[in-house]
């Protein structure tokens, strides 16, 4: 009898024959005076090649598409994702990112962005900031000094930013052990998902062929549950937090009420019943709010403090800017000085411009959607990617576009005054948009952009980052999965700066 796995390779390829005859039928050559190229999907992903997709390379073109377009409520869908949550609740659960463009996902990203991503409540997690800082650099001093001054800066960063984001996620008493128990689990779950992103176009078919992959995945997102809601539950049970007590994600999400309708593009309009989210959901949410407030940002942060080690002199132009805001006495660079250091966010722009960690933004056209494109209208079903990086490249817009030179955004230089936010009002082009752009932008952009100029600025006033040897290099070279990895993750030599700092910072309170 044949095994599932015999017919792997004949399902592959009459998936892919089958895509290629429906895709010859609805050619878009004509398209491509503005759309650089259309092309294949990996075979991993064939599913992609059942699609048709286009990719959009101007700057011109992706404003008008995601900021005019979308300003009108149209071209704000994403295409089917492999977010666990949604691919093993047989798509019923959504998180932000993968709600359709409706009322769960407004309801859910209202909240996030007007609860503890207002700048009001932001505030109230200096503490939580402070302590993961001390962490990381008790951890890092640790480490240079029992190892010839050499750190895995990569893992430190990684523990401490998803050690922040459990505190805003589940308040701050969550035992140690438990949040590197999610940690483990969250980091086996996003590649058991990138290996399997097929599922999310073909799941019934997928689950079939790949059942061991497919049960594992069962296996990890049930250990989520129960890592998850016992910390939600006690969130339930407690008492009204007192005013200045930061509230945590969680318990913003067990007071929403969604409308029904909530899992249909466009619905949810018309009055409904509302209801809580389920304990799935929550999960699904809590998931997303860990993984897209580490992944991405600690990503960003090696891109960065990787640059600072190539270029000493941008390095040491950033401490003597800290050592003008600051003076050389303070303890460290607080969040109230960040908005005075002109070079250090150049630092940050330029590294996000070059590297933006998301490699790509995607939409899908629905029926509904009237999508017009050099005169054509673009098929439903389409799915339009915005890669970032070459957006973020373009000679038309930058001097030397592939070169590290944050100075193009100080006074003068062609980057200044560049926002991240591409409105519906502005100039009509996008200079760079590593954060996407229209209604579906990332809503964690302030808060990513607070910690990592406040991490990197303490991180280049602790020690100095240089160069370690051989395997240990510092290679620029990207890893482009999920997103845009440095394809060494970051290790560096590091030099302590401030021997009378504090001895163990990760128990000390601010
Ligand atoms: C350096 C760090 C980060 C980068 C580069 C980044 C980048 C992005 C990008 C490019 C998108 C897609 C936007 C679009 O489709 O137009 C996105 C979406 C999203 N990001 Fe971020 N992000 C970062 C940090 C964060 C943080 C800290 C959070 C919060 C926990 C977050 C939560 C989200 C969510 C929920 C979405 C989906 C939004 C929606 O569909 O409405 N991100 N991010």
């Amino acid at each position: 009898m044949l095994a599932m796995q015999d017919l792997l390779l004949p399902v592959t390829l009459l998936v892919l024959v089958v895509g290629i005859l429906l895709r010859r039928a609805r050619p878009i050559k004509e398209m491509q005076t503005r759309l650089a190229a259309v092309k294949w999907g990996l075979v991993r992903d064939f599913s992609a090649a059942l699609r048709q997709e286009v990719i959009v390379t101007d700057r011109v073109s992706a404003h008008h598409l995601l900021v005019r377009v979308g300003a009108g409520g149209a071209f704000c869908n994403r295409p089917p994702t492999s977010a666990a949550s949604f691919v093993l609740s047989r798509q019923r659960h959504h998180n932000i990112s993968s709600a359709p463009y409706g009322s769960l996902w407004r309801a859910t990203r209202r909240n996030l962005v007007s609860e503890i991503f207002h700048p009001s409540c932001l505030r109230l997690y200096a503490p939580a900031r402070v302590r993961a800082l001390r962490g990381l650099v008790a951890d890092l001093r640790e480490q240079c000094t029992s190892n010839d001054g050499v750190a895995l800066a990569a893992e430190s960063m990684h523990a401490a930013m998803f050690g922040l984001n459990a505190t805003m996620c589940f308040g701050d008493d969550v035992d140690a052990g438990l949040v590197r128990a999610m940690a483990d689990n969250m980091e086996e779950l996003i590649w058991s998902v990138v290996g399997m992103r097929v599922f999310a176009a073909l799941p019934a078919l997928t689950r079939l062929i790949y059942r061991e992959r497919w049960n594992k995945l069962v296996a990890l997102r049930r250990q989520q549950e129960e890592l998850y809601l016992p910390l939600i539950n006690a969130r339930r049970g407690r008492r009204r937090r007192p005013s200045g007590e930061a509230p945590a994600y969680v318990d913003t999400l067990i007071d929403l009420l969604v409308g029904d309708g909530r899992n249909s593009a466009y619905g949810g309009n018309a009055p409904s019943r509302k209801q809580t989210l389920t304990d799935g959901e929550l999960v699904g949410l809590c998931a997303e709010f860990l993984g897209a407030g580490t992944e991405p940002l600690t990503a960003e942060l090696q891109w960065i403090m990787a640059n600072l080690v190539k270029h000493l002199d941008v390095q040491e132009a950033v401490r003597r800017e800290i050592e003008a805001v600051v003076g050389l006495e303070a303890d460290e660079v607080g969040e109230e000085d960040l908005g005075r250091m002109e070079y250090l966010n150049a630092v940050l722009m330029e590294a996000l411009r070059l590297h933006p960690s998301v490699p790509a933004v995607a939409r899908q056209v629905m029926p509904e959607d009237h999508v017009v494109l050099d005169g054509q209208r673009v098929t439903a079903g389409t799915i339009v990617q915005f890669p970032l990086e070459r957006l973020g490249r373009d000679k038309t817009t930058w001097a030397n576009p592939d070169e590290f030179q944050p100075q193009r955004f100080l006074a003068g230089g062609r980057g200044y005054g560049v926002s991240l936010v591409a409105a519906a009002g502005s100039a009509g082009e996008i200079k760079m948009m590593p954060f996407g752009a229209g209604r579906r932008m990332c809503p964690g952009m302030g808060v990513a952009m607070l910690h990592l100029a406040y991490f990197v600025a303490n991180l280049v006033r602790e020690f100095e980052w240089t160069e370690a040897e051989g395997e240990m290099v510092v290679d620029l070279e990207p890893h482009v999965e999920f997103l845009n990895f440095m394809k060494r993750p970051l290790r560096a030599k590091l030099t302590l700066r401030n021997k009378g700092a504090r001895a163990s910072g990760a128990s000390s309170d601010p």
